[in-house]
């Protein structure tokens, strides 16, 4: 069974990543789950300097699925280097670095801060964290931003671009072709849909940004059809985000016309779940009798322009 999937020359194993912020940097499981088996992890965003994030509290359950608001926090670029990189180094599994800035400079010099290092094989730029006021959805939602970010990015690197899209959009596809004509190797979606919850007993928003990210099964459909939107706007992969908590979702996704998926919310309940989303996508395929993955890839048997989706085209 050929479950591989390249990008920019480089071969994953699988089609299964971890999503970013949802597996720390890659070096916190390695005691709980065999991560040589994923297809790659994601790290978590890295900013250029150390960042605290937003108060607590900055998560909240909801039906289906959470709310975040962690507003960024983490280590820096230069700590990940210096204690995080080492560990990773040891990994036979691919890792994607996930950028996260306020300034289109600031993209950049994370990007430059990790090119040295062979072990980081590219980098997913994220412009959709809807928990920051600078950065994140200012640029994601505005293809002009996401155009020049790609295309000072592309200037720096050779390694792979992945930008990690906001569904917080009215036609996401938009977006997904600045990406493509700026020379990125793929663009992944989606990222957490803008939600609220509310503590009746305090009268108070349960996060303390009042607004958060919500992620979970709870956005699997909408995910889904954001995805179905992408894969029909761009040749560029697109790889699929969103509740995906069993291997029935991915391959769902991967009907679609997904190239690969990441699994995030469902780490929190067992950070196994990407290996066995991985197994069972292969058991799938070989009792359909398909020898390799690929021919599930965009497999859906849909009427054309039967969705209001395809008139936007
Ligand atoms: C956060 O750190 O607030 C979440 C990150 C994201 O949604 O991109």
């Amino acid at each position: 069974m050929n479950e591989s999937f390249t990008l920019r020359g480089v071969t994953f194993q699988n089609r299964v990543f971890t999503a970013s912020g949802t597996f720390g940097y890659g070096d916190e499981t390695t005691g709980l789950v065999n991560v040589n088996k994923l297809g790659g992890i994601i790290t978590k965003s890295l900013s250029l300097k150390p960042r605290d994030g937003n108060p607590a509290p900055r998560i909240a359950e909801t039906a289906s699925g959470m709310l975040n608001s962690i507003g960024l926090a983490n280590i820096g670029v230069q700590h990940f280097i210096d204690e995080k990189l080492p560990t990773l180094r040891s990994l036979s599994t691919k890792v994607i670095a996930n950028i996260a800035a306020s300034s289109i400079d600031e993209y950049c010099a994370v990007a430059e801060a990790l090119e040295p290092f062979a072990e980081i094989a590219g980098y997913e730029i994220n412009v959709s964290c809807p928990n920051v006021k600078e950065g994140g959805l200012n640029f994601g939602t505005d293809p002009n931003q996401v155009a020049r970010i790609a295309r000072e990015l592309r200037r720096r690197t050779e390694k792979i671009l992945i930008v990690k899209l906001t569904p917080n959009v009215t036609h996401i596809s938009e977006f997904a072709r600045a990406c493509e004509a700026e020379g990125m190797d793929a663009v992944s979606a989606v990222n957490t849909l803008i939600g609220m919850a509310v503590n009746i007993h305090t009268r108070k928003p349960k996060l303390s940004s009042t607004t958060g990210g919500l992620s979970g099964p709870a956005i699997k459909p909408v995910a889904l059809a954001k995805v179905y939107e992408l894969t029909r706007a761009v040749k560029i992969p697109v790889i699929g985000i969103g509740g995906i908590a069993t291997w029935e979702d991915a391959v769902e996704f991967l009907l679609v016309g997904a190239s690969a998926v990441q699994v995030g919310t469902a780490n929190f309940i067992s950070p196994a779940t990407g290996v066995t989303i991985a197994e069972g996508i292969r058991a799938y395929c070989a009792s359909h009798g398909f020898a390799d993955v690929d021919a599930i890839v965009g497999a859906l048997i849909a009427e054309k322009n039967r969705s209001v989706i395809d008139s936007w085209l």
